[in-house]
């Protein structure tokens, strides 16, 4: 496969639909990335990495950043030793990804981990394992993306935390089920932490590598079983890009976590991860762009899971 020449005619397939869509302005410092930026990388599996356009350029990865903490704490307690799918559900939600209206029938348990408040329970669970959930986050995000000069964007994290009553809205109600170990603020801190660390496609693509190799890192070592890479993929392929979920699998057909800095990462396991970013969003908080991108990627190659 020429992933070079691939990644060349889905930009220019993708280029009219740059721009369309808003960009997030409820976290005000995200609105300051001009709409017109579009990248895309492909990170193979054995670590040679291809990109195209404003591939390099960091964005703030926002909720793409719940992929990568659930991967953390399954990690840091491997399935089947840790309680975390009693505290989260493995079902798409339908509803918006910051909805309270789920969790007061439903006892506090989150629908899944990439909706806010599942992501909220995760984070809550990496503070509790780690002791400074967005410190970790940091570290192993570095370590994935062989990149030590990720850093988390304090404007993003504070424009957040000011505008953030949604979130504590979510985590107080979580705490009045019990279903939080450590005090709200310090959740939704982290959590904010979390989503305000910038990442290029590069580095996103090539972090992700291991959810393309059923859970090994690109130097062999083991990060997960490979039942857990698997579940994760089916949890970001049921639940990834939201209430969007069933259309992005009926375009694009991948496992893949959107966030709404205008990125999303998609994978192919057994072959690539890609990372796509471009700011103008969907009403649903999908990157217009990088939808388009990548239904157009698996048309091309006839690269789904399907
Ligand atoms: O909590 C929030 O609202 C943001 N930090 C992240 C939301 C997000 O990226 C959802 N994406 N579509």
């Amino acid at each position: 496969m020429d992933y070079q020449a691939v990644l060349e005619e889905v930009a220019a397939h993708a280029r009219p639909y740059v721009r369309q869509g808003r960009v997030a302005d409820y976290i005000p410092a995200l609105e300051r990335v001009s709409a017109d930026r579009f990248g895309i990388a492909v990170a193979d599996i054995h670590g040679e990495v291809y990109g195209v356009g404003d591939w390099e350029t960091p964005f703030s990865v926002q909720s793409i950043s719940k992929a990568f903490s659930l991967a953390l704490v399954m990690s840091q307690s491997h399935d089947g030793h840790d309680d975390i799918w009693k505290r989260v559900g493995r079902e798409p939600s339908g509803t918006p990804f910051n909805s309270l209206v789920q969790l007061e029938a439903e006892d506090g348990i989150p629908r899944n981990p990439f909706i806010n408040a599942g992501a909220l329970v995760v984070t809550d669970r990496l503070q509790t394992l780690t002791g400074d959930a967005s410190t970790s986050m940091l570290h192993f995000l570095r370590e994935e993306s062989g990149n030590p000069d990720l850093a988390f964007d304090q404007a993003v994290a504070d424009s957040e935390a000011e505008h953030g009553d949604r979130n504590a809205a979510l985590a107080h109600f979580m705490a009045s089920f019990g279903n939080l170990e450590n005090p709200v603020p310090s959740v939704i801190e982290h959590y904010f932490w979390q989503c305000s660390i910038e990442m290029s496609c590069r580095d996103l693509a090539v972090a992700g590598g291991f959810l393309a190799r059923h859970g090994l890192r690109a130097d062999g070592s083991r990060l997960l079983e490979a039942r857990e890479a698997k579940r994760i993929n089916a949890v970001m392929l049921t639940c990834g890009t939201y209430d969007a979920a069933g259309e992005f699998a009926y375009r694009v057909g991948l496992p893949a976590k959107s966030g709404v800095g205008g990125g999303i990462i998609a994978v192919i396991p057994g072959r690539c991860t890609l990372c796509v970013w471009s700011p103008g969003l969907d009403a649903r908080g999908n990157s217009v762009a990088g939808a388009a991108a990548l239904d157009h990627f698996t048309t091309l190659t006839g690269w789904s899971v399907f």
